[in-house]
């Protein structure tokens, strides 16, 4: 594995490949790696002739009260564990080499951000998308990879290689979950033991949610209903259970389509997010 800090390092590499016509997977990361990436990495690595992975903790998505520098970081134990899931090139450029100066244009989401947990991160997906297409520009990936537990992240994402006209595939990796159904996060070790039993429950949720709709039921207020008498069961206060067509992120009168149920739960030490994004049947057609 080629440890790369220099754009121009890099991109010497990326060139070389090209040359040979190689596919590039690349996941893009903030470090502290864990299970949710070395899946992402996984799943890039089994698609792709090389694996680019970035490590930058990106400072233009930090809101005021979000702490830039309390973000964790272990570049030992990162750089072990990228080597170890076969990726080729690890870049770990600095804040200088990402930003060299005053931006002269920036970039501004204009949709899919004022829902979920975006309507309480302004300016955040700004920060996302700004660093991405520098890092898309850098790497020329065949092949990007995120997971689908941040599925606003990938709704956005989406929106900017079709905006932009990226010459890339967005692969978006489904969640990976405990055996009772928890979304695994690093967030997880902050939960009581009680909570930690209770927790299971979320997805419950979103599943009972999911086969409402799949029986027949098409009106969001009566899934929301649905998912609400689930989390209520547990001790977490609910921040929200939202409803959407997916990845538009529009609101629904009546379900159809591709929709997205996404629910986020605060515990005492840990605030946990989970979806599930599913196609509502036509009328009539059976689900199976
Ligand atoms: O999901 C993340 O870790 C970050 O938002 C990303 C996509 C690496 C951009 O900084």
């Amino acid at each position: 594995m080629k440890v790369v800090t220099h754009i121009q390092e890099l991109t010497e590499l990326i060139k070389q490949h090209q040359k040979k016509q190689h596919s590039i997977g690349f996941v893009p990361t903030m470090g502290f790696l864990h299970e949710g990436h070395l899946t992402l990495a996984k799943e890039a690595r089994g698609q792709n002739d090389i694996l680019v992975m970035s490590i930058f903790v990106n400072p233009l998505q930090f809101g005021p009260n979000e702490d830039f520098e309390a973000y964790p970081r272990d570049m030992k134990r990162d750089q072990r564990l990228a080597e170890e899931a076969g990726v080729d090139i690890l870049f770990t450029p600095n804040v200088k080499e990402m930003y060299q100066g005053e931006p002269s244009i920036t970039m501004t989401v204009q949709k899919r951000t004022d829902v979920l947990c975006g309507k309480k991160r302004p300016g955040h997906f700004d920060g996302v998308v700004t660093v991405l297409t520098k890092l898309f520009h850098l790497v020329a990936p065949t092949n990007v990879y995120f997971g689908l537990k941040d599925a606003q992240q990938v709704a956005v994402i989406d929106a900017m290689i079709k905006d932009f006209f990226f010459d890339l595939h967005l692969v978006s990796v489904p969640t990976v979950r405990e055996e009772d159904g928890l979304a695994k996060s690093s967030r997880n070790v902050y939960l009581s033991e009680t909570e930690r039993q209770e927790a299971p429950a979320l997805y419950r949720a979103l599943k009972k949610g999911q086969t409402a709709v799949e029986k027949g039921e098409r009106d969001p207020q009566r899934i929301y209903q649905l998912v609400e008498e689930e989390l209520l069961q547990t001790s977490g206060e609910i921040d929200y259970i939202e409803i959407y067509s997916y990845p538009e992120l529009d609101q629904l009168q009546q379900l159809s389509g591709k929709v997205i149920i996404a629910i986020a739960v605060k515990f005492s030490r840990a605030r946990l997010i989970d979806n599930v994004i599913f196609h509502v049947p036509e009328s009539g057609e059976k689900h199976v």
